[in-house]
């Protein structure tokens, strides 16, 4: 009989909690499907006395004794990019345990170094739950979706964002008030800027992009925008040009080079992306002639992610050593940035203007200087001397065009709101 794999769980938060408990409820079967009996041996959090709600199996003080004990593999479901995560996850690898971890800050930024880490110390690091949750799709871009070059990945990765659009959809909203009332219901941390800011969407693009296109996670040249200044005008004349308000992560190749950014964008109410709702992911992958593939499912919270984390683990106990992030680490090439703003797309904008005479010509005479042309223009109303929304859909124009417009219309005292810029995708 193959001897036990031995688990060592740091962290007993959302996800750790879930893996405990799952690993409880249905070992023997997942015992079997590892081939050999899985074991937690060993697990630490901060407070001792916290009550769990189930038995903690084999509770440690010292979080970081875990990377030296007897386990096979270190659980690390803490979360941060530096402290205590990033020395357990180190100390693991040097000390030739296998991790698994849920920490996509962390991977976004020291991904290459512990992927080396991690082969030089012939164990393997995986990280499924990293990025968008329950939804296999590590495994689909690592293994599954190789046989031809990827062109783009665009995905839906923060659920708090999605539910929050998804929301001010339905309830006509402003975005303070659905984000107060996430946060009540605990949908969203207390803390949003993170999720809101766009940031979380960063980290698990940074990881997806780099297992789509053989780079080196690279959270630098990631782009980074929010929704926070999305409006229920947006929104409202979103759908009435048939389309729907997303916060996307987009990765693209251009040329030999990777394109990658997190905005909010128009999808069309039929595609795909546009029917994820709520709190829930999607992501969909441009593989060329292999076609697209969209998954979607559930992005975060216990059982989702602990299904992640399980998968991982029995992975690594039956003995799969795939590279970190699908190509031997000294592969892993550092493509240089795309000039984004050379991407073109059909653009929304909205204008806050006071409803004075000269104020279209004026906007109209910015946007043709910058060689942006119009293809439709919305007035909602007449309020003379009041401010009013003028909303405009573009031709095809690349976002450096836009900006510079925007740039010199919202300079006019006659305009009272930075203007808004939304791309549409096709
Ligand atoms: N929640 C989700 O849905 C989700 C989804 C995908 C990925 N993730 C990732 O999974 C990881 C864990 O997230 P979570 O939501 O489970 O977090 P969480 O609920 O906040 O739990 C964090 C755990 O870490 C422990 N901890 C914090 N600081 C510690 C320290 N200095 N020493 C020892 N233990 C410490 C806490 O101990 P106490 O319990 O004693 O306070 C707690 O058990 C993060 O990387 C997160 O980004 C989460």
């Amino acid at each position: 009989m193959t001897a036990a794999f031995k688990i060592a769980i740091a962290g007993l938060g959302t996800v750790g909690s879930g893996v405990v408990k799952a690993l409880a409820a249905r070992g023997e079967e997942l015992s079997r499907r590892a081939g050999r009996k899985l074991e937690i041996t060993a697990v630490s959090a901060r407070d001792k006395n916290k009550a769990r709600g189930y038995a903690v199996p084999g509770w440690t003080d010292d979080v970081l004794s875990l990377a030296k004990t007897d386990a096979d593999v270190v659980v690390e479901l803490i979360g941060g990019e530096e402290g205590i995560a990033c020395q357990l996850v180190e100390s693991a690898l040097a000390n030739g345990k296998h991790v698994v971890t849920a920490n996509k800050a962390l991977l976004a930024r020291h991904g290459l170094a512990l992927a080396q880490l991690a082969e030089k110390n012939g164990v393997t690091l995986k990280f499924e739950a990293a990025a968008a949750g329950g939804i296999p799709i590590v495994k689909a871009l690592r293994e599954g979706l190789i046989a031809q070059p990827i062109d783009a990945v665009k995905g839906i990765l923060n659920g708090t964002c999605n539910y929050i659009l998804t929301e001010m959809e339905s309830s006509g909203r402003a975005f303070a008030d659905v984000l107060t009332e996430a946060q009540a219901k605990g949908y969203a941390e207390a803390d949003p800027t993170l999720d809101v800011g766009g940031g979380d969407t960063a980290h698990k693009l940074a990881l997806l992009a780099s297992l789509a296109f053989g780079t080196a996670p690279d959270l630098n040249a990631v782009a980074v925008e929010g929704i926070q200044h999305i409006t229920p005008d947006d929104i409202a004349f979103a759908s009435e040009f048939g389309f729907r308000i997303k916060l996307l992560g987009v990765a693209r190749r251009m040329g030999n080079k990777i394109d990658q950014k997190v905005h909010p964008a128009m999808v069309r109410v039929r595609s795909a992306l546009a029917n994820v709702s709520g709190a829930a992911n999607g992501v969909l992958v441009d593989a060329g002639a292999a076609g697209s593939f969209f998954f979607s499912g559930r992005g975060a919270g216990e059982a989702p992610t602990a299904s992640a984390v399980i998968a991982d683990i029995v992975e690594a106990a039956s003995g799969a050593a795939s590279p970190v992030f699908g190509r031997p680490a000294a592969s892993l090439k550092r493509l240089d940035a795309a000039d984004g703003k050379q991407a073109v797309s059909p653009w929304y904008l909205r204008f806050e203007v006071l409803d004075v005479p000269g104020v279209l010509a004026a906007i109209a005479g910015n946007l043709a200087e910058a060689g942006v042309s119009i293809e439709s223009m919305i007035q909602r109303g007449r309020a003379p001397g009041e401010p009013v929304a003028i909303v405009m859909i573009t031709h095809e124009t690349a976002q450096a065009s836009v900006e510079r417009a925007l740039k010199a219309i919202g300079a006019s005292d006659k305009v009272r709101a930075r203007p808004c810029m939304i791309p549409m995708e096709a």
